[in-house]
């Protein structure tokens, strides 16, 4: 599949067991023969051998640097001791950064990369199945910020994107429901089929099933290359902002957790909580947001938002003025809204409750 942006444009590739091409891959887009590999401890434990193997045997000198794992790490602190380790190493201009890893090693991958040397390329290969289906394509990077997620960071796209399912095989269950979590919106997005696959195949694609995954990964990503080739920037209403369906209280729900629970598990959160406000308005047919719900029983959810409680989350949304929304309004159809007022969002919350 590819992002289309003219002189930028740039290939997902997706498959099974393709990290162990990495290196002609990285050839085939004259990625330059220094090569920093960024991965988490985690990923690093599952991944780096054959990508170092790869990359080496075709003539690449790739340079490790392993980060803790966990959304903690995306801070400016550790984008700084990243460019640190890169200095110390010599890394000059004339390199490129891979990212191996979930969505937090690409979004400070892709921060580093954007402002190493004033921006060298960069390459995702994403290990989770939220970073596979979402946060690797589209260029977007960055690190939180206090109060403030995703607070500071840069547009840079990748040179290319290579996804391989086959390292999945080693997440916990936990990530694949997280993953899921981000995946629900995207029959709200543009795909009304795929809510009755994934209801049809969830064991399946709990198990990973080669199958399902390529299948579902595929959905996914067509929309979000479609999505992104449109609006890079994110300046149109109704452009690549439609993807945060879910995620203003998601988002909120996440950062007031400090980062307990992870961006899928808030975000699902969120989509029933903007499917709720979306059904008492009239606009989404309840049926939807009860398959949503559905859905998140089935797979055994109990994200557990603890102590926070809905005035602490209407708080956090109206601090700096009325939020904006991105509403489900049915399948393939969304609302970009910031009339929604905070009894409607009381409301919303107290779907959750019931869960
Ligand atoms: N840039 C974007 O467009 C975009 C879009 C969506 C989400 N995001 C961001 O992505 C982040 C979430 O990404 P995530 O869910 O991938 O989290 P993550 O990167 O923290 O990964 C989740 C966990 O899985 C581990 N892991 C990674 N690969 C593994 C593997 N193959 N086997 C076993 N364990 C593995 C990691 O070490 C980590 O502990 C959030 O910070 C979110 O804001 C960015
Ligand atoms: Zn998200």
């Amino acid at each position: 599949m590819w992002v289309k942006l003219r002189d930028r444009s740039y290939p997902v590739y997706l498959g099974q067991g393709l990290i162990s091409s990495i290196g002609m891959l990285c050839r085939r887009h004259r990625i330059p023969d220094r090569v920093v590999i960024l991965a988490d401890r985690n990923s690093a434990r599952v991944a780096l051998d054959p990508v170092l193997r790869s990359l080496r045997k075709s003539g690449f000198e790739p340079v490790p640097v392993v980060i803790p794992p966990g959304e903690g790490q995306k801070s400016f602190r550790r984008a700084e001791l990243v460019h640190a380790a890169m200095l110390k190493q010599g890394v000059s201009r004339h390199s490129a950064l891979l990212a191996l890893g979930g969505g937090v090693v690409g979004d400070v991958g892709g921060f580093v990369a954007s402002t190493y040397r004033r921006g060298i390329p960069f390459v995702q290969c994403p290990t989770t199945l939220l970073s596979q289906i979402d946060s690797s394509v589209g260029g977007k990077n960055g690190v939180n910020h206090l109060n403030g997620k995703n607070a500071v960071g840069s547009f840079h796209q990748p040179r290319f994107v290579c996804t391989d399912v086959r390292i999945l095989q080693t997440l916990p269950v936990r990530e694949i429901r997280s993953g899921l979590g981000e995946l629900i919106k995207y029959p709200f997005v543009g795909d009304p089929k795929l809510l009755g696959f994934l209801e049809d195949r969830l064991d399946q694609i709990m198990r990973l099933e080669r199958k399902e995954i390529l299948h579902v990964a595929e959905r996914c990503l067509r929309i979000k290359t479609r999505v992104v080739g449109k609006d890079e920037r994110e300046t149109l209403r109704r452009g690549r902002a439609v993807l945060n369906i879910g995620h203003t209280i998601g988002h909120a729900i996440e950062t007031l957790s400090r980062y307990r629970l992870r961006h899928g598990e808030a975000v699902f959160l969120g989509l029933i909580a903007e499917c709720g406000i979306s059904v008492n308005r009239g606009w989404l047919a309840g049926h939807y947001r009860d398959r949503v719900i559905g859905v998140y029983r089935r797979l055994g959810c109990r994200f557990n938002p603890g102590t926070i409680t809905p005035p602490m989350v209407i708080r956090h949304l109206f601090s700096a003025g009325a939020p904006r929304f991105v509403i489900p309004r049915g399948f393939g159809r969304v609302a970009v809204v910031k009339d929604v007022t905070k009894s409607e969002v009381r409301d919303g919350l107290r779907v959750l409750e019931g869960l």
